[in-house]
């Protein structure tokens, strides 16, 4: 992100806090991540330049589109929820994510994740075992995963994955190797919706107003084959082309999206 547009998005962006007890935290978040700080939220229809308000709430660090109230706010939540529900339920070492990073020959990979979002899928391959190394390049989205990545540490069922998950706050495309010898590493770059969008989930439709395209996320693919140790694997949309316009060594395909893997060298076949 050049200069120029950074200052302009930050414009746009304020931090504050819906009840005073929360104020500290708020202080102190919006120093540590260079947002603008609004103190109480209320005082955010006095500003017409924004257009999203980070807000501490409970504890938690949130985020709302103020011309949308409808879409509320959006947080990582680790604990309850859907993550939680997948965590629980979601067919742990069969699922496709696992089976693509190649977890089913008993491997527990350390794992770069180097688009991590909201760290849904990081969370998930977290909890399989997996030691997780997350880079992300907006603040806004490395504000809000910091923020549920700590208050996961504090919750007993969940502490023991959310240690193993360590955050970056930076571009992959150019400090990747800021992650040590990652046995694999793991792309998700935004990719634009087919979908009406107002069939887009709440979630999505935020995300999309704010981190946009990842218009130059073909530039990942080579820096993550030159760093993986074992493989690449890259989530993409089932009409999508292959990132970079490189055909994967295999696909696992999906409903909605595929799993398009680039093998390095072989998992080792462990013998327990
Ligand atoms: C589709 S989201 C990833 C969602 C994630 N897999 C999840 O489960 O929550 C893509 C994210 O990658 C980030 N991103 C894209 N290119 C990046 C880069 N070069 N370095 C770091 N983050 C990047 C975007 O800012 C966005 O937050």
């Amino acid at each position: 992100m050049s200069a120029t547009i950074a200052s302009e998005y930050l414009n746009t962006i304020a931090l504050g806090y819906v009840d005073n007890v929360d104020s500290e935290y708020a202080k102190r978040l919006a120093k540590k991540w260079h947002f603008n700080y609004l103190g109480d939220v209320a005082a955010a229809n006095k500003q017409p330049q924004l257009e999203f308000i980070l807000q501490v709430h409970h504890h938690a660090l949130e985020l709302c589109k103020l011309d949308e109230p409808k879409l509320g706010a959006i947080k990582v939540d680790f604990v309850a929820g859907a993550v939680a529900h997948r965590r629980k339920f979601g067919g742990g070492r069969g699922q496709d994510i696992a089976k693509a990073v190649g977890l089913k020959h008993g491997f527990t990979p350390h794992v770069l994740d180097a688009t991590a979002g909201l760290g849904r899928d990081a969370f998930v391959l977290a909890g399989l075992g997996c030691q997780l190394t997350l880079m992300e390049r907006m603040p806004v989205v490395a504000a809000l995963l910091e923020d549920g990545i700590e208050r996961a540490k504090l919750n007993h069922e969940v502490a023991d994955i959310a240690n193993n998950m360590q955050l970056i706050h930076g571009s992959s495309i150019e400090q990747m190797d800021l992650a040590s010898a990652p046995d694999v590493v793991y792309l998700d770059p935004m990719f634009p919706h087919r979908e009406k969008s107002a069939a887009v989930k709440k979630e999505m439709r935020i995300f999309q107003c704010l981190v946009g395209e990842d218009l130059d996320a073909d530039g990942l693919l080579e820096p993550a084959l030159a760093l993986a140790k074992y493989r690449v694997v890259v989530k993409r949309p089932s009409y999508a082309p292959p990132l970079a316009g490189k055909k994967p060594s295999m696909s696992i395909k999906m409903k909605k999206n595929r799993f398009d893997v680039y093998v390095n060298q072989a998992i080792p076949k462990l013998t327990t």
